[in-house]
């Protein structure tokens, strides 16, 4: 039985994780809100599984050391599944700023942030599995998601750097890459209402309205997956004895993330994006 932090669980993949782990393993998840925190003890009671919920906000650093301090002193952190994170959409000139830096703040450094925290006690014991979830996001940039993409390739860029350092010391990263999930992440994207009305001089409207259309098409929902089955994913990764870096979720993700990793000019990606926007 291992223990483990999973941040972000009020929802969707983070929940189902920390639900069907809970069944093997002792299990921390994060949530935000006092609610969140009781419907996720109800639901793991419903399941039959304990779960202990604490709150903290990735972005905010003392909630993050606070809660990794406790869990070092009751014996440690043998695996931290990384899953908090937030889409933004919007085009960088359409972009505000703000967006920009929240998007990082969120999906780049609150991951950042927590891995530094729970990184030095898992050395110390000389073993420690971290996953990442990140997205095909991570790998292949795509249109309107400008600062999501940044940040979830800011996040993979670390973890690419930092996993044969954290070998060294007994340490294995790996990164999650899901693509389309059935979550609330889309009702939760930050950066839509502008996407969506950008007034009537939008010199990206029909650009955007290509990408909008796209993303009911039966080639993108074919990809669809639930939480439970990239929870059932990040299960087998903890369980496998010398984990890869790079995980994809299902065979679209494959897909999906290979026209990236053979593509040495970027002309198959852009061409593949380009048709998503073009009339
Ligand atoms: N759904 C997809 O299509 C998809 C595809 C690829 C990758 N992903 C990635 O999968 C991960 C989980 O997303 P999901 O699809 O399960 O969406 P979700 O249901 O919206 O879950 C996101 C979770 O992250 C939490 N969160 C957001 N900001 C946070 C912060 N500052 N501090 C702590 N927790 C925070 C949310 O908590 P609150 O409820 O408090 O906001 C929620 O628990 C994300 O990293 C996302 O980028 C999702």
């Amino acid at each position: 039985m291992a223990t483990i932090l999973i941040t972000g669980a009020s929802s969707g993949i983070g929940e189902a994780a920390a639900l069907l782990l809970a069944k093997d393993h002792a299990v921390t998840a994060t949530v935000r809100t006092e609610s969140a925190r009781d419907a996720l003890i109800a639901k793991a009671a419903t399941a039959g599984v304990s779960v202990e919920v604490a709150l903290v906000d990735v972005c905010d650093l003392d909630a993050v050391r606070g809660l990794v301090a406790r869990l070092e002193t009751a014996g440690g952190i043998d695996v931290l599944v990384q899953n908090a994170g937030t889409g933004f959409v919007g085009t960088l000139e359409q972009l505000d700023l703000g967006e920009l830096r929240r998007a990082l703040e969120v999906n780049f450094f609150g991951a950042a942030q927590t891995l530094q925290a729970v990184l030095p006690g898992m050395r110390t014991r000389g073993h420690g599995r971290i996953l990442a979830v990140s997205s095909v996001g991570g790998a292949v940039g795509q249109p309107f998601n400008d600062a999501y993409c940044a940040a979830k390739f800011a996040l993979e860029g670390l973890l690419e750097s930092l996993a044969p350092v954290a070998a060294t010391v007994g340490i294995a990263i790996s990164v999650i890459e899901p693509g389309p999930v059935a979550t609330k992440f889309i009702a939760n994207v930050q950066g839509l209402d502008a996407v969506l009305d950008g007034g009537a001089n939008d010199p990206y409207a029909a650009a955007k309205a290509n990408y909008m259309a796209r993303l009911g098409a039966p080639e993108r929902m074919a990809g669809m997956q639930s939480s439970e089955d990239v929870a059932q994913v990040i299960a087998e990764v903890i369980s496998t004895p010398t984990p890869a870096l790079r995980y994809q979720t299902s065979t679209w993700s494959t897909a999906f993330v290979a026209t990236k990793l053979h593509d040495v000019t970027g002309d198959a990606v852009i061409s593949m994006t380009s048709a998503w926007v073009a009339d």
